[in-house]
């Protein structure tokens, strides 16, 4: 069984929200939980093809994608949502609109960042054939008060996957894995 919740995933562009969110997705998912991924990388290929990268366009990317994760979350989903979302009013009027939801910073230094760069985003963005990047010449305003912190310079992606599962559980999102027999 679960109730409808909307964990938040918001970092920068290769912290690891994507990877934590499909570890998650997996463990939901095996036990029978319904479970819907909402990517930012995926979602500006369909439903905000048209957005760029601007203030305004990135605010109205979160403003779409929180109307699809609050009709989600209202019919029993756990709606994992992985998006950069830099702007903190655009998190609270997401959070606002879908009532449950868990905020979860998924957090790396930017020195990590720009070594891994997975993507190649960074050099670009260093080198200014990209602009407006987050983290490089555009904001990332943190969160004040997230539900979880999760520090992929310093713990694995099986470690944080298990901590947001067990925020989910904490929080009666979703049942333990097992209920230990009570001892008579
Ligand atoms: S958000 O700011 O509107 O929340 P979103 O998570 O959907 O961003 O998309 C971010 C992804 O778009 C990054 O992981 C990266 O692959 C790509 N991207 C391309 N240009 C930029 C840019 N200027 N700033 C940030 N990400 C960019």
């Amino acid at each position: 069984m679960a109730r409808g919740v909307t964990v938040w995933f918001t970092g920068l562009s290769g912290a690891g929200k994507t990877t934590i969110a499909r570890r998650v997705e997996a463990a939901l998912r095996e036990r029978g939980v319904p479970v819907e991924l909402l990517d930012g990388d995926v979602v500006r290929q369909s439903l905000c093809r048209d957005l760029g990268f601007s203030r305004e366009d990135r605010d109205r990317n979160i403003e779409r994608v929180s109307f699809v994760a609050k009709l989600l979350t209202r019919h029993g989903v756990v709606v994992l949502a992985a998006f950069i979302s830099p702007y903190r009013a655009a998190r609270e009027a997401a959070r606002r609109e879908i009532g449950s939801f868990l905020e979860v910073y998924v957090k790396a230094s930017l020195d990590t960042l720009v070594r891994r760069d997975v993507k190649g985003l960074y050099r670009k963005a260093l080198a200014g054939e990209i602009r407006n990047f987050t983290g490089i010449d555009d904001p990332y305003e943190e969160p004040e008060q997230p539900d979880l912190v999760i520090e992929t310079d310093h713990e694995t992606e099986e470690e944080s996957a298990r901590r947001v599962i067990a925020l989910l559980q904490e929080r009666g999102f979703i049942e333990p894995v097992r209920a230990w027999p009570r001892s008579t």
